[in-house]
């Protein structure tokens, strides 16, 4: 049986996809049955790099989603709509959707899986997280027989890029955003990038998978990397840490004995032993801990043509291989280890109960008495230190670099208010969290 797939977009993913499959030699032998049957672009004039069949060409996506002929549907348009919408209606239509779109999935996920369900089509997104490394997948079945406790991901690669040249070159994130978006590692709007909510929709989905609930992509605790200044980064690699913009999924218990999720995206200071550590450049990589496995890092090219084209077809393998020799038409269950099968929202831990240890900057005057006062607001508020050193003098200025033991952070933020108040600091000049 030829498995038809309709293509909306023919993009940089697109073009991907459509190359791997009009060339199936040395591939999967399955991929000689998936034939590539229309492909849904906006203009058929513009100039491509890959040489499709014009005859497959069309600017009629409804008509790609709504053919009889079409198996699977693979949405690489990108953005929300018309992509959520062109995804319902090739799932009432009967067709099986492969997606790379982690907006729309962290978005409307519960609404397109619920559709699915009813329809009894997949799903896939393999795509949508990490680009070419198998991290989906793995996360739904090989790792099946673990209780993950944590995972934690370097999913972003543009803010990766920038603070590996900053880390490098010891230049300033806006320099090195410009020269990034001039060498096409970063968009001319950097926004959904640098702000961290690439990374929020990839952790919303990946927590989802690796703890087997819902979740929802607002509760995210969300910061980027505009604020991580070269000073930052200088004292924290004096302290033996490398900054990465991390996207965080860990349990932690509840107020109510449940276990509740830690779901965060923030700079952090990674210890330079630890592997994440050495994940530079546009690289992703996503670092799960549980138990019985221990740990386990998944690394490779996060984006790209080809990497996020190779997931897109494992994923049409997947559906194809799981629908083979069965009749076209006749309503049978769903592969449960490549189906979704999550209700529930998983409860998130509010913002203020989260665990973490944190690295704090403060500009002080110089003069007595003033560690012992910042000494003494954190411990009035339980926050235990690590280290408090004083590393700058300059004029009557002082520079005072605080690391805290793993705190709450509601704690945490009271003795910084208590110290703002105190008349010999002269700025929080910077904080940020530490691993
Ligand atoms: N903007 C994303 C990144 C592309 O920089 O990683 C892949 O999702």
């Amino acid at each position: 049986m030829a498995f038809k797939v309709g293509l909306l977009g023919l993009g940089t993913v697109g073009g991907g996809v459509a190359q791997i499959l009009l060339d199936a030699k040395g591939r999967s032998p399955l991929l000689q049955d998936v034939k590539l049957h229309r492909v849904g672009v906006r203009s058929l004039d513009k100039p491509r790099s890959v040489d499709v069949p014009e005859a497959l060409l069309t600017t009629d996506l409804e008509g790609i989603v709504t053919d009889p002929d079409v198996d699977i549907v693979v949405e690489v348009i990108g953005g929300l709509e018309p992509a959520r919408s062109l995804m319902l209606q090739a799932i009432a239509h009967g067709k099986h959707v492969v997606t790379a779109n982690k907006a729309a999935i962290a978005r409307f996920g519960p609404e397109l899986f619920d559709a699915a369900k009813a329809k009894g089509v997949y799903i896939m997104l393999e795509a949508a997280v990490g680009g070419g490394i198998p991290i989906v997948q793995p996360l739904k079945q090989s790792l099946g027989g673990d209780r993950l406790n944590a995972l934690l991901g370097i999913v972003n690669g543009t803010t990766n890029y920038i603070l590996s040249r900053m880390a490098a070159e010891g230049a300033d994130f806006a320099a090195v955003l410009a020269d990034a978006q001039a060498l096409g590692y970063a968009e001319a709007d950097p926004t959904a990038d640098v702000d961290g909510l690439d990374a929020a929709d990839k952790i919303a989905i990946l927590a989802s998978l690796a703890f087997g609930g819902r979740v929802n992509r607002e509760q995210v605790v969300c910061e980027g990397i505009r604020q991580v200044s070269a000073t930052d980064i200088a004292y924290a690699q004096k302290l033996g840490f490398v900054i990465k913009l991390l996207a965080i999924a860990a349990r932690q218990p509840g107020t109510d004995g449940q276990d509740a999720l830690s779901l965060r995206v923030h700079p952090t200071l990674v210890p330079l032993g630890h592997p994440l550590a050495r994940v530079d450049g546009a690289y992703n990589a996503i670092f799960v801990e549980g138990e019985p496995i221990g740990q386990v890092m998944f690394f490779g090219p996060g984006a790209g043509a080809g990497p996020t084209a190779s997931a897109v077809v494992s994923d049409i393998l997947n559906v194809a291989g799981s629908m083979q020799g069965r009749d076209r038409d006749g309503a049978a269950p769903l592969h449960p280890l490549l189906s979704c099968s999550h209700h529930d929202f998983f409860p998130i831990a509010p913002a203020e109960d989260l665990h973490s240890r944190f690295f704090v900057r403060f500009l002080t005057q110089d003069m007595p008495g003033v560690i012992g006062r910042i000494g003494t607001c954190f411990g009035d508020r339980g926050v235990s230190l690590e280290s408090l050193v004083q590393t700058e003098v300059k004029g009557d200025e002082a520079q005072v670099v605080v690391v805290t033991h793993t705190v709450r952070q509601g704690d945490f933020q009271a003795a910084i208010a208590a110290i703002e108040q105190d008349a010999c600091i002269r700025k929080v000049d910077s904080i940020l969290r530490v691993l």
